[in-house]
């Protein structure tokens, strides 16, 4: 028999950018565990959002696609109000959208830095605003910020990648400490390099030279996949979380470990 302290049996889960990729992944995985899920994307991304849908739906749970940019900051508050009035409630969100833009500090440009702050940071904080009202109301909550092993240590062009995900990592101390008080954890999660639609477009490396990297930079000598990322999550979401809050759990397969 499963664990019950990790069930996530009667809940309801609100994943950002789970069209495709580690929000996908975490998506099917929350369902999985017994949750009911609202997945979000971009509105050109709903279409492949429907399919995530699908796939949860497949594990016997409920769900929604919303169309959720998290850019457009007037529109999240709405879009959490919907969420709850078709599910009955919030308990867990998992902010994940996220983009990079890789360039050598000398070339980043005002949009470059503005894009990728405004998506990876801005828009993590104002999705945990609006769901954390709710789940005050509720008298309790699990927000689950998806940041990076970039998030504590530098790589060379992720100027503002490496600002974002490290301004994600202390965000989720500060929201942590505020709303303990109201039985909501905040907790962020760190993965290394791992094979998804968005990692593999921005990546024009040979193949060579990626296993280069990855013998240099990664004990575990592979890029992870999404699905390895779904247990970290899980234990966030989980009743068994309750006295974790404010961690940057990281799962890198050893990057910041050498
Ligand atoms: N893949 C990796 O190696 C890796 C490593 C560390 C952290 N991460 C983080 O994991 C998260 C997911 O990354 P991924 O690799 O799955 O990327 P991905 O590009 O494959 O998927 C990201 C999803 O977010 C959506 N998205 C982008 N901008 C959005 C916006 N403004 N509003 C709503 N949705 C938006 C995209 O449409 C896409 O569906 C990101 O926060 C990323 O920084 C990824």
């Amino acid at each position: 028999m499963a664990y019950a302290g990790l069930s996530l049996e009667g809940q309801v889960a609100l994943v950002t950018g789970s069209a495709r990729g580690i929000g996908k992944a975490l998506a099917i995985g929350l369902a999985e565990a017994g949750a009911d899920v609202a997945v979000s994307d971009i509105p050109s991304m709903l279409d492949e959002a429907k399919t995530t849908q699908q796939l949860v739906e497949g594990k016997g749970k409920r769900c929604r696609a919303y169309a959720l940019d998290v850019l457009d900051v007037g529109n999240i508050q709405g879009t959490v109000n919907q969420v709850v009035a078709d599910f009955g409630r919030l308990d867990i969100l998992v902010n994940n959208a996220g983009i990079r833009v890789r360039r050598l500090a000398l070339d980043v440009s005002p949009e470059d830095w503005d894009a990728v702050i405004d998506t990876n940071l801005k828009g993590t904080f104002f999705c945990a605003q609006a769901a954390a009202r709710h789940m005050v109301d509720q008298g309790g909550g699990r927000i689950i910020n998806i940041a990076s092993q970039m998030g504590t240590v530098g790589a060379t062009q992720r100027a503002a990648y490496c600002a974002s995900k490290g301004g994600v990592v202390n965000l989720t101390k500060v929201l942590a400490l505020e709303w303990i008080q109201h039985g909501i954890t905040v907790n962020a999660i760190g993965p290394g390099p791992t094979s998804t639609p968005g990692m593999l477009a921005a990546d024009t490396r040979s193949d060579e030279e990626v296993a280069q990297d990855m013998e240099f930079h990664m004990p575990l000598g592979r890029r992870m996949e999404p699905e390895e990322l779904v247990g970290a999550c899980v234990y966030l979401a989980s009743p068994s979380a309750g006295a974790t809050t404010g961690h940057h759990l990281i799962v890198d397969g050893g990057w910041t470990a050498l």
